[in-house]
């Protein structure tokens, strides 16, 4: 197995002192920071858009993973692209002409990936595999960090892979050290981990463990 990506979902760190946190992740080694952006629409819950992006951004020398949570994605991919975003996921339950959005997060020259809810089965991307970079593969439901893992999600992760050998598989909600093997075994590539990490005494060794996971 290969060794994994590792991205540290930046919900999960102390807001009040963002530039340490993120200079944390920057010493680490974390491959991407992971950006979760909600809108209180698609998800119960807010917490935080474009401004807190670009300040994340400004300090940050490791890729920004911009996972939007938010309704009518489409509105916003031009300006998450100037706030610093490598790669951008959209949830396939939020776009309607989904292979369109696709198309757009390309053309501003970022990664695409599209983010799958824990009840959209994966077969739903048989006709999009082609023209994106990862699946962001929800093993919780999207809207809050600390939640339990679904274990179904293994399973996902062992359909996905059947249907593509190179698609980028990033698994998303409840990861720690005792899922992610399962996880990997399975064929996952990259591992968002928030609550698991920054609830940790020392951050960087338990990312530092992620990535001896190979
Ligand atoms: C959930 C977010 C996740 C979350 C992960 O809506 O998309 O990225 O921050 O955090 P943990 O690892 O705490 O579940
Ligand atoms: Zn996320």
């Amino acid at each position: 197995m290969p060794t994994p990506l590792i991205a540290p979902s930046i919900l999960a760190a102390d807001f009040a002192n963002l530039q340490r946190e993120v200079e944390l992740l920057n010493r680490s080694a974390a491959d991407w920071i992971h950006v979760d952006v909600m809108d209180g629409r698609f998800v119960p819950n807010i917490s935080f858009g474009l401004p807190v992006c670009e300040a994340i951004h400004q300090h940050a020398t490791k890729p920004l993973d911009v996972h939007l949570m938010i309704v009518e994605p489409e509105r916003y991919l031009s300006a998450f692209a100037k706030a610093g975003a490598s790669t951008l996921s959209v949830h396939l339950e939020a776009c309607p002409n989904l292979h369109r959005t696709i198309q757009q997060i390309r053309e501003l020259g970022c990664g695409a990936g599209v983010a799958l809810n824990p009840h959209s089965p994966v077969s739903l991307l048989a006709d999009v595999l082609g023209e994106i970079q990862f699946v962001n593969l929800m093993s919780v439901n999207p809207g809050f960090g600390g939640q339990k893992f679904i274990e179904h999600t293994v399973e996902k992760v062992r359909q996905l892979r059947a249907m593509s050998e190179t698609i980028q598989i990033e698994i998303d909600g409840g990861v720690n050290l005792d899922n992610a093997p399962r996880l990997l075994e399975a064929g996952a590539d990259i591992l968002v981990v928030g609550s698991f990490v920054f609830s940790a005494t020392e951050p960087e060794e338990v990312i530092r463990q992620f990535k001896a996971l190979s």
